[in-house]
């Protein structure tokens, strides 16, 4: 039996230290499709056409963290979320290419669990798919609006279509290089709906007792006690109840925390500009309003007019008058007042305790989630096996075969070279399947003592 090798080609595009920053490995990607979630999670606004698949939210990933999707190369979508951050800005308001948000940044934690698909602290997009190009289309922040001596879409397609690694990726996910509106929305969204965090000594709770209602053995008193009031409804205590909540639940629903999707807004009617604004009905996911130590993720609500946990509550204890749109359950108070809980600072302190109970870990530093860019604006794209590569022959004396078998990108152009000697190498141009599978069979001679293969990415010059 003679002696089988494999070289690995290489080109430009690729480099074996795939643990570092500026580095993503086609072959072996990370988990964004099947995540584990706790079994008490039942809401997902995963939408039929698009499923999360690990390649797909890898380029969502690569897209979200790309400043070439602003007008100038200087803002990315996580300029204004950050990692660090839940994925949020501390500025009240975030820089776009051509001045600030007029709205404070949001979280974008768990927007897979919730049944609201609608988007924005006033819902005005449909679905994360729909939201997720409205910020590149904005004059402000991404600058592609197509008005105001702005670039449009299509600009920003053709500045993409130009990109080595797009050109992979798009292949890799959609089965062609095309870059269109609805592919970067669908990508886009799969990296968003990936990002979940479910780590939190809550969930911790959770999953050893059989409801929300139940104390949480490893939750200390002032938790629980903050819990049955987020749970409770507020005052008149219905009979038997021992105490009257903070009806925190009605609105923002255990154990996702998402929005009661026909919440009314909640009161808080103010914005950056100091102009009023009735319009505003969404919250994201109450999970991780503070960093795993309590720091600060940035003030809280759409004008971010409440710095701390603690004003929030206070907000919700003692509602002033009651304005347009204000939901009916934050209705009630004497004299024309808005809802009145007579919170006492016992109270506050244990509403605030549990709140914090809702933030997870991992989120913060997953490198899976992290930029995948290096310091100069790099990224570097392993589309070569550097293992797990296979040989195998078939047939006998004149009519041997060799059959080498590889994992590659889904759809990529390689060009398998194999010889004999070392010298004289033949090429055999092949796709990977949409599995991810290369596989050429060549000719052996019955009587070579060694067959070597080299892969090289076949670049495109375009099709
Ligand atoms: C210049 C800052 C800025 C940039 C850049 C930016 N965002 Fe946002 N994002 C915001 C602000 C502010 C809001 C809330 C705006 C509103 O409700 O009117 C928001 C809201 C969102 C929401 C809604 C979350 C929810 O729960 O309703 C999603 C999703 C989102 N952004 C994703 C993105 C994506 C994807 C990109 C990049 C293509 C991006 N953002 C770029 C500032 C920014
Ligand atoms: C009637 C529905 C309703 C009830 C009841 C309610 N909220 Fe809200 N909550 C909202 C809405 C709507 C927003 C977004 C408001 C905005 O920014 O304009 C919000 C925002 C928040 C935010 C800020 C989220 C962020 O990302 O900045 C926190 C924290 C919060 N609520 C906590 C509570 C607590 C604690 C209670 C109980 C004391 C409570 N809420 C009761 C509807 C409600």
């Amino acid at each position: 039996m003679g002696m089988t090798f494999i070289l690995l080609g290489s080109t430009g595009l690729t480099t074996t230290q795939a643990t570092e920053v500026g580095i993503i490995d086609l072959l072996n990607l990370e988990n964004y499709a099947n995540q584990e979630t706790p079994d008490y999670i039942t809401r997902d606004n995963t939408p039929d056409g698009n499923p999360i698949t690990d390649l797909g939210a890898t380029l969502g990933r690569v897209l979200f963290y790309d400043k070439r999707l602003s007008r100038n190369d200087t803002i990315s979508c996580a300029s204004c979320h950050q990692q660090s951050h839940a994925f949020s800005d501390v500025a009240d308001a975030s820089a776009g290419v051509n001045g600030t948000t007029g709205r404070h940044s949001m979280r974008l934690i768990n927007n897979r669990y919730s049944q609201d698909r609608r988007r924005f602290w006033d819902e005005r997009a449909n679905s994360v798919e729909a939201q997720s190009t409205q910020p590149i289309q904005d004059h402000i922040e991404m600058g592609f609006s197509g008005a105001d001596g702005d670039p449009d879409f299509s600009d920003l397609v053709t500045k993409l279509s130009a990109i080595e690694e797009y050109r992979v990726l798009f292949v890799g996910v959609f089965g062609d290089p095309n870059i269109t509106e609805i592919r970067i929305q669908r990508s886009l969204a799969q990296f968003i709906r990936s990002i979940q965090s479910f780590d939190s000594k809550y969930d911790e709770g959770r999953s050893q007792v059989n409801n929300d209602n139940a104390n949480f053995p490893n939750f200390t008193n002032d938790e629980n006690a903050g819990k049955a009031l987020f749970l409770a409804p507020p005052a008149p205590p219905r009979p038997g109840r021992q105490i009257s909540g903070a009806g925190c639940a009605a609105c923002h629903r255990p154990p996702e925390f998402d929005i009661d999707p026909n919440s009314g807004n909640n009161g808080v009617i103010g914005s950056i500009n100091g102009d009023s604004d009735f319009t505003n009905t969404r919250s994201p996911s109450l999970r991780d309003l503070v960093g795993p130590s309590g720091e600060s993720h940035g003030a809280f609500m759409h004008d971010a007019s409440l710095a701390t946990l603690e004003d929030v509550v206070d907000h919700y204890n003692s509602i002033n008058g009651v304005n347009t749109g204000l939901d009916n359950r934050l209705r009630g108070g004497p004299g024309g007042q808005g809802q009145q809980l007579n919170l006492s600072s016992d109270q506050k302190s244990q509403l605030v305790a549990f709140l914090k109970t809702l933030t997870g870990n991992a989120i913060y530093d997953d490198p899976k989630f992290s930029d995948p860019f290096d310091e100069a604006g790099q990224i570097n794209l392993i589309l070569l096996p550097v293992d797990g590569s296979e040989i195998s022959f078939t047939g006998s004396g004149n009519n041997r075969q060799a059959v080498l078998t590889s994992s590659g990108v889904p759809n990529v152009d390689y060009v398998v070279q194999s010889s004999t000697n070392l010298v004289d190498w033949i090429n055999i141009p092949t796709t990977a399947s949409a599995e991810g599978v290369l596989s050429v069979m060549v000719e052996a001679p019955a009587s070579t003592p060694g067959m070597f293969f080299r892969v090289s990415y076949s670049s495109l010059g375009g099709d």
